[in-house]
């Protein structure tokens, strides 16, 4: 069988295809009439987030059984033309989580203690001490936006640090929150609560800019975390909050648009730290990933149960 692998996925995923005595190819950076020519004989497709597996891909991928996406969220394939073309898409829910939530503590701290601001001064000459007073999250109340693997991964780590925990998610039970310490709430009572608010949903239709900037309003002099996907928060109205300071502030690692554009309104403001997509970038998560998808993949092709996203 020929797998077709359009973003980088760690090596070892890759021998595992290769060593079931599959044929892998690799399509970095391809798009167009390119891809859809790699892909006209493909009967499996890994990707990452960087290729939009659109409807006319599906058109174009006769032999496709199965899509494989080396990580969590599946919102760059089109599930529905997946669906009409009965190519099966599957993810590797698990593999990330902890580089998920660790990185969204590492951005908490980062954003509550404005690290990258005076590493960029101290790093220019400027001991600016006096400049930058912390906020402590001892006793400081999270409000986690979404509250699956990732969203209870955080909850977790950030327990053990003396937080008090609030979440929203409709689909989730009051008991399985209580269990993680965390009171289940609505989203208004989230945001009004929370002194660090952290994303942890995937972009659908429900979630695109749930918070926008009625609810930054409500969140008022808290910080924003995201490290989940980028549509999820409305951009020009966040970078507006920062900048005038009625939003503590924000620490942003994935964004409505990817690679970010230079134009991107959070760039421009001092308080919104960002990072490049970061979350899942561990030895360890990208490991997992591309092990896992690729044993997913494997499974399509001997007609066995996969993960479905
Ligand atoms: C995911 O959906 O798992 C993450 O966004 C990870 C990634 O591919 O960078």
């Amino acid at each position: 069988m020929k797998i077709l692998v359009t973003d980088p996925i760690a090596e070892p995923g890759l021998d595992r295809l290769r060593e079931a005595g599959h044929t892998v190819e690799t399509a970095y950076d391809v798009e167009g009439d390119a891809l859809h020519a790699a892909v006209a004989d493909a009967n499996a497709l890994v990707v990452r987030s960087g290729t939009d597996v659109t409807e006319e891909l599906f058109a174009a991928a006769e032999e496709l059984t199965i899509v494989g996406r080396a990580g969590i969220g599946v919102d760059n394939i089109d599930i529905d033309a997946a669906t009409e073309a009965g190519v099966i898409v599957a993810n590797a829910p698990e593999g990330n989580v902890r580089a998920a939530a660790e990185h969204t503590v590492a951005m908490t701290f980062a954003a509550a203690r404005s690290i990258p601001q005076a590493h960029t001064r101290l790093k220019a000459g400027e001991w600016a001490k006096s400049d930058y007073l912390g906020t402590e999250l001892n006793g400081a109340t999270l409000g986690i936006v979404g509250f699956g693997r990732v969203g209870q991964e955080v909850a977790k780590k950030l327990d053990g640090l003396g937080m008090n925990l609030v979440a929203y998610d409709p689909y989730i039970s009051e008991e399985r929150a209580a269990n993680l310490g965390a009171e289940l709430v609505e989203l208004d009572e989230c945001l009004a609560s929370a002194d660090v608010l952290t994303i942890h949903t995937p972009l659908t239709p429900e979630t695109e800019n749930l918070i926008g900037e009625d609810e930054l309003d409500r969140l008022g002099r808290g910080y924003l975390v995201n490290c989940a996907r980028g549509g999820v928060v409305d951009e020009a109205a966040l970078a507006a909050a920062v900048a005038d300071g009625s939003v503590a502030g924000a620490a942003i690692d994935v964004f409505a648009e990817e690679p970010v554009s230079q134009d991107n309104p959070l760039l421009d403001v001092e308080n919104a730290i960002v990072t490049p997509h970061l979350a899942a970038s561990t030895h360890a998560a990208q490991e997992n990933v591309a092990t896992s998808i690729a044993d997913q993949v494997l499974a399509a092709f001997a007609s066995k149960p996969v993960m479905n996203a």
